[in-house]
């Protein structure tokens, strides 16, 4: 027999996106929060450059909008662009309010600049504000009552009312297997919060930690919703390579205080490629270094800041000064090794500005979401802020429409009966690492209609291995992941092959050249379960056509 827990609202994932909407959401609710891992473990720990919003008197709205769209490249919606950058301000002073510290100078935020960004716009704390706002986020959660944490716990999917052959379509709850029991529970909620982060790991090289498996994406595509734009894949142009630095990030701050970008013989490059040099946006800075190594044979190029004051270099980026000594660079000495690795997932469930997707009371809330505000191309540090504005517009609207939503007594056990505990996890194991090299290789920076024709078949085939498994052996949390890592990068193929133009992050070598001979289209793909007649479908139907 399986636990059953009942709430309020169920949280799945507990980074900047999910603790954002809790803490948010009516003190009176009886929240659940699920997380793989501890609380703070995720992508939002691990941020480094920081939070853009406008707050400086020289900086307007305006500016922080036009940025957005330009990155963009014809896909962000204006409107969601515009609702995001004015709230960017009010989250900045509510994380302070929350105990966050962020750098500052003379008692002013001392705001940093990033690619793309026409000001200096970052709120930051050091090279760390990942760790600091999260850390305030954590510490809120720890104090709320009627909140109850389950760490080590990994949603497998999501619990309808169409599953269960009822009327009318509207989420129940999820199943999530405990890791510290082995069991299935059962989590039943009047309202569920996909907070589950991208699929960055779906690629070999990431700068993300483990858990950006795309499970959120999976889950809600198995449960009936639309997703949107999974071709584009966010490359971030500076990951350290070093065989011991497994996905660790350089940031983009350092090329706002003005780091080079280098070639072997030591000489710059960006400047043939744009004329923002190491300062265009990520796109166009990932792409050339993907050209330059390729033309010279180059297993990595250099990132170099030691031209500047050391005490300069260590006041602005202690934690990077730190790590990289760890691994036995002095970037005050010497230019640093950097490849690009796959960072964000720009495309995701499709969901309207109050983070609610296509099933009644499921809503998606950070980089799990399409909310259309990144077009084919995110702007740098506008990720956080997407999860704190949406994880308010999220809670606002629970709160309002909780009372209205029903608790679902009866949800029935995870069936465990026909299934044997597996004599063979090396298929999984084996399937993990080809799924992400051929992801690498054929649907990476550069892309080709061969290529990606080529991974669509390795795909269809590992999704019935992996289906047949999933279906005769107990399941394990690796399963689970690598069972949505194959969906995510289905999905992304998909979409890769349904654009025949290259845009913002999308580029291809069969059509090279951005298609401006009619207006910009999301790729919008439908699951076969898509139950047109949800009153929240026919919503979002209507606002991705007015889009
Ligand atoms: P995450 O923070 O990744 O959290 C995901 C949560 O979901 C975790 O708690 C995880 O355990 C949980 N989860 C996932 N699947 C399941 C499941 N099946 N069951 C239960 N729980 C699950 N953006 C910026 O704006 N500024 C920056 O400076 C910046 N720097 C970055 C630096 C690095 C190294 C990286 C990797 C990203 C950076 N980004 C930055 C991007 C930004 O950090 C992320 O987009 C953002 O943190 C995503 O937040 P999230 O809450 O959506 O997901
Ligand atoms: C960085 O610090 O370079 C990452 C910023 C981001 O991904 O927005």
């Amino acid at each position: 027999m399986s636990e059953h827990f009942s709430h309020d609202v169920l949280i799945i994932g507990s980074g900047a996106a999910g603790l954002g909407t809790l803490l948010r959401l009516h003190p009176r609710l009886r929240v659940a929060v699920i997380a793989k891992g501890p609380l703070d473990e995720g992508c939002s720990k691990y941020a480094q450059g920081g939070i853009a919003a406008v707050l400086d008197p020289a900086d307007s709205i305006e500016s922080h909008v036009q940025d957005t769209l330009n990155a963009g490249a014809g896909l962000c919606d204006p409107e969601v662009v515009r609702f995001t950058v004015e709230r960017g301000a009010g989250q900045i002073h509510w994380l302070r309010e929350l105990g966050t510290t962020f750098t500052t100078t003379n008692s002013h935020l001392h705001l940093t600049r990033e690619g793309g960004h026409s000001q200096r716009r970052i709120a930051h704390a050091d090279d760390a504000t990942g760790q600091a706002m999260m850390q305030a986020m954590v510490n809120a959660t720890q104090q709320r009552d009627n909140t109850e944490l389950f760490e080590k716990h990994i949603a497998v999917d999501l619990i309808t009312a169409n599953k269960l052959g009822h009327e009318p379509q509207q989420v129940l709850g999820a199943y999530a297997l405990n890791r510290h029991t082995g069991h299935i529970e059962v989590f039943h909620a009047r309202c569920v919060v996909l907070a589950t982060g991208g699929a960055s790991k779906v690629y070999l090289y990431t700068t993300n930690p483990d858990v950006s498996t795309g499970d959120g994406i999976a889950m809600a595509w198995r449960a009936g919703c639309r997703v949107a734009n999974m071709e584009f894949t966010q490359f971030h142009p500076t990951c350290l390579y070093h065989p011991q630095a497994k996905s660790f990030l350089l940031t983009e701050a350092l090329r706002g205080e003005g780091a080079h970008l280098l070639l072997p013989d030591g000489s710059r490059f960006m400047q043939r490629f744009d004329e923002r040099g190491e300062l265009a946006p990520r796109d166009i800075v990932a792409r050339a270094m993907d050209h330059e190594m390729k033309r010279l044979g180059a297993d990595c190029l250099y990132l170099d800041i030691s031209f500047k004051p050391a005490a300069f270099i260590k006041e602005h980026f202690p934690t990077l000064y730190r790590r990289c000594q760890e691994f036995g660079f002095d970037m005050t000495k010497e230019p640093l090794p950097v490849v690009p690795a796959a960072h964000y997932s720009c495309g995701g469930v499709i969901t309207d500005l109050h983070g609610h997707t296509d099933i009644d009371g499921l809503y998606a809330v950070g980089e799990v979401a399409f909310t259309g505000l990144h077009g084919a191309n995110r702007l740098a540090s506008n990720s956080l802020l997407e999860c704190l504005v949406f994880g308010e517009a999220a809670a606002q609207d629970i709160n309002q429409l909780i009372k209205h939503r029903p608790l679902t007594e009866h949800i029935p056990d995870w069936d465990e009966s026909r299934v044997t505990d597996s004599d063979e996890e090396v298929v999984v194991s084996h399937n993990w690492d080809e799924l992400r090299r051929f992801m690498w290789d054929y649907v990476g920076i550069v892309r080709s209609d061969k290529r990606l024709q080529r991974a669509l078949r390795r795909t269809d085939l590992l999704v019935r291995e992996i289906e047949e498994y999933y279906s005769h052996f107990r399941i394990s949390g690796d399963l689970i992941e690598l069972r949505n890592l194959v969906q995510a990068a289905t999905l992304i193929i998909r979409s890769a092959m349904m654009r025949q133009e290259s845009r913002g992050l999308h580029y291809t070598l069969d059509y090279p050249h951005r298609d401006d001979s009619r207006a910009p289209q999301n790729t919008v793909l439908t699951p076969p379960n898509f139950n047109t007649h949800s009153r929240a479908a026919r919503s979002r139907t209507q606002r991705m056509a007015k889009a």
